[in-house]
């Protein structure tokens, strides 16, 4: 059995401003999608779910990844496909992407097939094409290659930033699922009424992101989580937070995080705060008693990896 795990991602910076040109950044994270693949008839099985069905939509980004794999060298078709993840689904934290990644590079590794993780991505991507429509190829290529990204219209540069030890982030889950498509459309309808006030929110964003990249790479931890709190003011100027985002916002700071705030597409999904260490787990034990979904992450360097 040939088995590799990818990890997850959140948006840190610029999302949906992003959709409109400005850049953002995101960087993988240290949850995991984990993917075993062994001979045997086609089979999808999940260890949370059971045996996929035929005609689901994870069904089927699995069976196009395969077929294209082999569109590009002959492999075995017949294989058993184990699918193990730990990543929140449909929180904006990009579990499918994670699955294909990890499913990519399992089963180019059991096909004995010479590969980089570029081939990888490209298989991944296929996959991606199945389960969101139009996918910005940013949650497959952190879960690939690992680390920081900024990405602005379609182009993706690695980032050498790498935080110290000392500082990691805590997620909340607000359980609240949300469709990314429809909160950015109505995003889109709301820049075109008043184009003339949000064309500056905008530049703010584009601003705020190239200086949250100055920060990041200078360890300024202050300064990041100051932007983060001016980023999700931006994302509340345009409409996409809600009263348990920002009430998690507030609570996150309140208790001692340098910043918070959603990530993702927002009305519920995720919020993440910054923070120091020291101060996680008396934090994450607060929120967990007073009822909040809360975990830890740290970013992941490594991206997709054998295990
Ligand atoms: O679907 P999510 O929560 O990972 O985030 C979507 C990010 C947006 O900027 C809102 C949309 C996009 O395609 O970039």
């Amino acid at each position: 059995m040939t088995c590799s795990i990818a990890p997850g991602k959140i948006i840190l910076f610029g999302e949906h401003f992003v959709v409109k040109g400005a850049p953002a950044i995101g960087f993988a994270v240290s949850k995991y999608a984990k993917v075993c693949v062994e001979d045997g008839y086609f089979q999808v099985i999940s260890k949370q779910t059971g045996n996929i069905e035929q005609g689901s939509v994870l069904y089927r980004a699995v069976k196009r990844l395969i077929t294209y794999a082999n569109s590009i060298f002959k492999c075995d078709e017949d294989v058993r496909i184990l699918v193990d993840s730990e990543i929140p689904v449909g929180s904006g934290m990009g579990s499918s992407a994670a699955l294909s990644v990890a499913l990519a590079h399992a089963y180019l590794t059991h096909c004995n097939a010479s590969f980089d993780k570029k081939l990888v991505n490209e298989l991944a991507y296929e996959a991606e094409k199945e389960v969101h429509s139009k996918p910005s190829g940013i949650d497959n290529t952190l879960a690939t290659f690992g680390g920081f990204l900024k990405y602005r219209s379609g182009v993706f540069e690695k980032l050498d930033i790498r935080l110290g030890d000392e500082v990691g982030f805590l997620v909340v889950n607000t359980n609240l699922k949300r469709q990314t498509g429809i909160i950015v459309e109505e995003v889109l309808r709301l820049y075109e009424k008043y184009r003339e006030v949000l064309e500056n929110v905008y530049t703010a964003a584009s601003v705020l992101v190239e200086k949250a990249l100055k920060s990041l790479r200078e360890r300024d931890y202050e300064s990041i989580g100051r932007l983060m709190l001016l980023n999700h003011g931006l994302l509340w100027t345009i409409g996409v937070s809600h009263e348990i985002n920002d009430l998690i916002v507030h609570k996150l700071v309140g208790k001692g995080c340098y910043g918070a705030k959603l990530s993702g597409a927002g009305r519920g999904g995720i919020v993440i705060g910054f923070v120091n260490k020291s101060l996680s787990t008396r934090i994450e034990e607060e929120l967990r008693s007073e009822g909040f979904e809360v975990f830890r992450v740290n970013p992941d360097y490594e991206g997709v990896r054998s295990v």
